[in-house]
């Protein structure tokens, strides 16, 4: 019988203790005893006030209030009822609603501003999935940092974002929001985004409170549609869903949390005590305060949890919902709910205190007026390092995802024709989640080509959209008009080499943008293989929010790049790796399927009884299709190359030492995403077959050698079993390191935990 060792993680408590003042400049204590006073000041209907989150009219992610509800909004936070509002943007507008809480309301209690700060604010940053692609946790914790200056010099205090939800379906068109399907990438990739919006001291005028969201398992809507149902086991839940959410409560002290509008185990997100209470407030001890998602408090009227708007009020506070966003359920029940004994004045108080710790940390209390500064305004909004550092995200962002006749890079006095609608888009790369860039402010490939001087003829080929949608309308895409189909071809006949753009649009991933074909919309797919047969050297560059798939482009095309949403400098930072300016050293946060009806296809899957090795009907495959995915996680090539050899680990007390040496064997510097996967072969809860376990970016200069190490202790090797115990067993270990998660240099060890 197998020793089992239960481990309270004693090295992340004591990183958590650690981190947990850093987004504090006042001693907790002193805020604790203001947050007291405060408290034992207020009303009643005071601390409901401060539960209560309501949106600008206009702006809006759900059903539009009108001009009525606006009016309403303003009285009650005159009258010092509501706590907080999200899409109030600007120094200005922003001035004139904390006056009319400061200085209207009897407690003159400030408000806190949210909004959807995802990938930027006025500079645009590549959508999150691409900026994950960069595996550079330095750069991601900067572009944070940056949306932060951008979004607090625009008067808010607080982002709606990193979101943390990690899926497997990029039928789900919120993938794009996300850092893929892998948990500890998740993990360490919240964190970077947590510690730059937050910085190390919350109270600054350029930092701003995040919120990891959303809490959880959203990205496991079935079949990929938004808002649908979420089922899968505990062992999922505990090892695959929370691990992103827990490292940024616990390792970086995400201020706030956004629950979810899904079903967990049967239980709506927003309802869920276990999640809320006993996980989040209990086991991590998260301190900050949980705002529910767009309504969905009120939506649990829908799922069928609640019987109606008092019940879901009540059961929504007793789960450990703090603040209700939009709904007006706690506006309207709350009270009564308390005067009748149903809801505990504790509860209320807990909540209450909760958000104006929140408050006091961000030092809205000594100045509510701290953000809001005009002259920084405008000089932050005009920033050109802000721009040159989105350029430099965005470069690291882009995957090579294959290039066989080494068409790439383009080489000088080569005549180009760039072809495909969104190659002269200013408005697709800016993405869905764009906060308040500019429409059409992205600098397109086609100006791009014209800057760097390369010899190119362009040739739309097709519109992409008819019309232009916006962030709530749907999108028209054209499925007939072929007629510049005739020009592209001509177009790439006179070429020695083309560049097709193909792909989405940008609102044809986001919230609300599910798609069953993963293909390219339209008549896309059609003009590719029109230039393609009149020049085979055609590069493919694709734009996305997802992962498309790309099954007919690799099979007939030597040269693929993946181009994601890449933000305001996106002709620049493509321009760049398609000259060689910059060498490509993406990787895949996400994998690429051969057909959706693969979908969910991800590397750390389980083994089955019947793996893939046994070449029989009985076998778990499909009689149609790989098991495989076209482009697994962790690809992506490089203008060089890199050999990896002298892997070995070496017990060092509990911990095992893993060294492996990287060369570059190419002629070019590049940079190298180096990953290490492990795999435990027999555990009491079955393992996946591969699970990173860490990952370093390096750069080598043509010849040079590094030996690099990581090191595997409980935390690595340990799992969590269904009832969410965290369990480090002895046995066999395989470790894999290379560059992408079906790297083959692999050794083995057998670990006894001590
Ligand atoms: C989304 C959240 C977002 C909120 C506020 C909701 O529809 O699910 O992620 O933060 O709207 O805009």
């Amino acid at each position: 019988m197998r020793a089992i060792l239960r481990l309270l993680c004693a090295a992340t408590l004591i990183g958590s203790l650690a981190n947990a003042g850093s987004a504090m400049a006042e001693e907790p204590t002193a805020i604790e005893s203001r947050v007291e006073s405060l408290l034992a000041q207020m009303t009643l209907e005071e601390k409901i006030g401060q539960l209560i989150q309501l949106s600008n009219v206009g702006d809006t992610t759900g059903p539009l209030p009108d001009d009525e509800a606006r009016r309403r909004n303003m009285e009650l936070v005159k009258a010092g009822l509501i706590g907080s509002m999200l899409n109030v943007v600007g120094v200005e507008e922003v001035r004139i609603v904390q006056d009319y809480a400061v200085n209207n309301s009897r407690l003159g209690i400030p408000l806190i501003f949210g909004f959807d700060v995802v990938h930027g604010h006025k500079t645009s940053f590549p959508i999150p999935l691409g900026e994950a692609a960069s595996w550079d946790l330095e750069l991601i914790e900067e572009s944070a940092r940056i949306a932060a200056t951008e979004a607090a010099a625009q008067g808010l205090n607080w982002t709606f974002a990193p979101m943390a939800d990690i899926s497997r379906d990029p039928r789900w068109g919120r993938v794009m929001e996300g850092a893929g399907e892998d948990p500890y990438l998740g993990a360490e990739i919240a964190v970077a985004r947590v510690r730059g919006f937050q910085g190390r001291d919350l109270s600054r005028p350029d930092t701003i409170a995040a919120t990891v969201k959303h809490f959880a398992g959203y990205g496991f809507s079935e079949s990929g549609r938004d808002y649908n149902t979420v089922d899968f086991s505990s062992t999922t839940l505990f090892n695959v869903v929370l691990p992103p959410f827990r490292a940024a409560v616990k390792r970086a002290n995400a201020r706030t949390v956004m629950n979810a509008f899904n079903i967990v185990n049967g239980i709506p997100s927003t309802g869920n005590t276990f999640l809320q209470r006993e996980i989040l407030k209990g086991e991590w001890g998260f301190d900050g305060f949980v705002v529910s998602d767009w309504a969905s408090g009120l939506e649990m009227i829908n799922h069928g949890f609640a019987a109606d708007e008092h019940e879901a009020a009540r059961l929504a506070m007793q789960a450990g919902s703090d603040m209700d966003m939009e709904s007006s359920i706690y506006l309207e029940h709350l009270q009564d709910l308390v005067e009748n004994g149903d809801v505990s004045l504790e509860l209320i108080d807990d909540a209450v205190r909760r958000i104006l710790r929140v408050k006091y940390e961000l030092g809205l209390f000594d100045d509510p007026y701290r953000y809001l500064d005009e002259g920084r305004e405008a000089a932050v909004l005009l920033s050109l390092e802000n721009l040159a550092a989105a350029r430099k995200v965005a470069e690291r962002s882009i995957v090579l995802l294959k290039n066989d006749d080494h068409l790439l890079p383009l080489k000088g006095g080569e005549k180009v024709a760039l072809i495909g609608a969104l190659a002269a888009d200013e408005d697709s790369p800016l993405g869905n989640w764009r906060a308040m860039s500019e429409a059409d402010s992205a600098v397109s490939v086609v100006d791009a080509f014209e800057a760097a001087g390369i010899d190119f003829t362009y040739a739309e080929g097709a519109v992409l959209e008819i019309g232009s949608a916006g962030f709530p309308d749907p999108v028209v895409v054209n499925a007939e008009d072929r007629s510049g189909f005739s020009e592209a071809v001509a177009a790439a006949r006179g070429a020695d080499k083309v560049v097709i753009v193909l792909g989405e649009d940008a609102r044809q991933s986001g919230e609300g943008r599910s798609r069953t074909r993963l293909g390219f919309p339209g008549v896309q797919q059609e003009l590719l293989e029109a230039v393609t047969e009149a020049n085979p050297n055609t590069i493919l560059v694709v734009m996305s929010g997802r992962p498309l798939v790309l099954s007919w482009a690799d099979e007939n095309l030597p040269t693929i790049v993946q181009a994601w949403h890449l933000g305001s400098e996106s002709g620049h930072a493509l321009t760049n790796v398609l000259i060689g300016k910059y060498n490509p050293s993406g990787k895949l946060p996400m994998s690429f399927p051969r057909s959706v009806g693969q979908v969910p296809v991800y590397y750390n899957h389980f083994n089955t009884g019947r793996p893939d090795e046994i070449p029989d009907v009985f076998w778990s495959h499909f009689t149609d299709e790989k098991n495989t995915p076209l482009y697994p996680f962790g690809h992506g090539l490089s203008y060089t190359s890199f050999a990896y050899s002298d892997l070995s680990a070496v017990p060092e007390g509990e911990i095992y030492s893993v060294e492996v040496t990287v060369a570059n064997t190419g002629q070019v510097a590049g940079e190298e995403v180096v990953q290490l996967y492990i795999r435990d072969r027999a555990a009491s809860v079955v393992r996946p077959v591969r699970e990173l376990k860490g990952f370093q970016k390096i750069l080598l200069q043509p010849g040079e050698r590094k030996a690099l190490r990581f090191s595997l202790g409980p935390d690595e090797l340990g799992f969590y079993n269904g009832d969410g115990e965290f369990l480090v067993e002895p046995g066999m270990f395989d470790i894999f390191v290379g560059g992408v998660s079906t790297a083959e240099l692999s050794t083995s060890f057998s670990y006894e935990p001590r």
